[in-house]
Order: structure tokens, then sequence, then C-alpha cells
């Protein structure tokens, strides 16, 4: 079966997650599209992290997804778009890195942007919502709305990657972490390790 999937970035650390998660998604045969979407504050922490100097989308689409038509970008303040609506058939959202101020508007039910309104339709169409949120220490505040979220379906899935795979590079440790995600939306991850089936590298 096709499946669309709305991919968000938010201004948290964590670029090359959402490069590979990309990657991961456009060479699923059923990934029939992705509508991507920045925050006002991704591009400027993904153009240090990727080092690429005034990073803009256009630029990250020909760099890092070879300018795969499967991928529509929107801009955020783009409320009118098609996925602003629970009439969209979208399969899922995953916000890769979500920040604690889009975990915030999230949790809250603040749409006032495409992509966190993109996330409260998703939430009430009950169809998966993964919030890849990366900080660290965490606030009362950040742990409250990690429960609010989970209370309305989202699943938070930190930006927290395991060690016990022995990745040698920051890539593999990457792969590894992406293939969780992959599993949380039911498709198969052709890269990434499997306590007690890969072999340690
Ligand atoms: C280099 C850099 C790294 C950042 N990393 C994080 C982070 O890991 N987590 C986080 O919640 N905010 C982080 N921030 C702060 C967010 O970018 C900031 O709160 C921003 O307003 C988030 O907006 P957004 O949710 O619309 O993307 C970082 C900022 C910079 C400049």
């Amino acid at each position: 079966m096709s499946r669309e999937l709305i991919v968000g970035a938010t201004g948290a650390s964590g670029a090359a997650v959402t490069v590979t998660l990309l990657r991961a998604l456009l060479r699923q045969e059923q990934v029939s599209r992705i509508h991507l979407i920045f925050s006002d504050a991704a591009l400027p922490v993904m153009s240090q992290e990727l080092r690429v100097p005034g990073l803009d989308v256009a630029t990250f689409k020909t760099r890092f997804l070879e300018d795969d038509p499967r991928v529509t970008t929107w801009r955020n303040d783009q409320l009118a778009a098609p996925i602003a609506s629970g009439s969209y058939p979208s399969g899922g959202m995953i916000i890769v890195p979500c920040s604690m101020n889009t975990l915030a508007a999230v949790s809250h039910g603040i749409a006032d942007r495409l992509l966190a309104r993109a996330a409260d339709v998703t939430l009430k169409e009950r169809r998966p919502l993964l919030l890849a949120v990366r900080e660290t220490p965490l606030s009362l505040i950040h742990l409250e709305n990690m429960v609010r979220a989970t209370r309305s379906g989202a699943t938070i899935f930190p930006l927290c990657p395991a060690f016990y795979a022995q990745p040698d590079t920051i890539e593999k440790m990457v792969e590894d972490f992406t293939l969780r995600l992959l599993d949380h939306l039911g498709l198969a991850a052709d890269r990434g390790f499997r306590w007690g089936i890969t072999p340690h590298r």
C-alpha cells in the first residue's frame, strides 16, 4: 500500500538524523510522497550541523535528497496547504528533531504554523505522530509536555541513540536510531543494528 508521510524538522540539534531518515524513507517503495516542513529555526541550525553555510530549502533538497520528486516542501506559513486539513489522507507524521518549543506547541494544541498544525491534525485524526525530542537535561515543563503529548496519542521518541551496537561512526549510530523510527512506522528498514540479529561490528 502506498503511503504519504509528513516530516517536520525543527531548530533542535540532530540534522544528521533528519537527512538519514528522509533518505531511508525514500528507499522505501511504499513511500509515495513526503511532505517536508522546516520550522523557522530549523535551517540555521541544520546549516551549522551539516556544514553548509546559508543552507536553504532548495539547496537542502539538491544536496541531500537529490531533488527526489517525491519530496514536497511547504513553508511554515502555508496554513492553507492540504496537510493542514484532516481531510488529507496522510499516513502519519514524524518531527525529527523536535525542539522543546515545538513540543510545547504540539502538546498545547497551538497550531498557528503549518508544522504545528499538521501535528495537531495528525493527533486529532488519530494517526501516528512520532516526536524525536532532543534536549538535555529536561525541565519539568519539558517532561509535562511530553506527558501531555503522549496522552493525546503522540509517541515520544527521544533522539537518544543506543551504544550497545558499538557503532564506530556517528553515521552508523544515526542509522541504528533511524531503524527504530521506521519500525514504529511499520516500515522495513534496510540499514541499522538489531540486537541478537545483526552481527556485532
Ligand atoms: C545550535 C542550536 C542548537 C539548538 N539545539 C536545541 C535542542 O537540541 N533542543 C531544543 O529544544 N532547542 C534547541 N535549540 C533552540 C531552538 O532552536 C529554539 O528554541 C527555537 O526557537 C526552536 O524553534 P522551532 O521549534 O520553531 O524550531 C538550539 C538552537 C541552536 C542555535
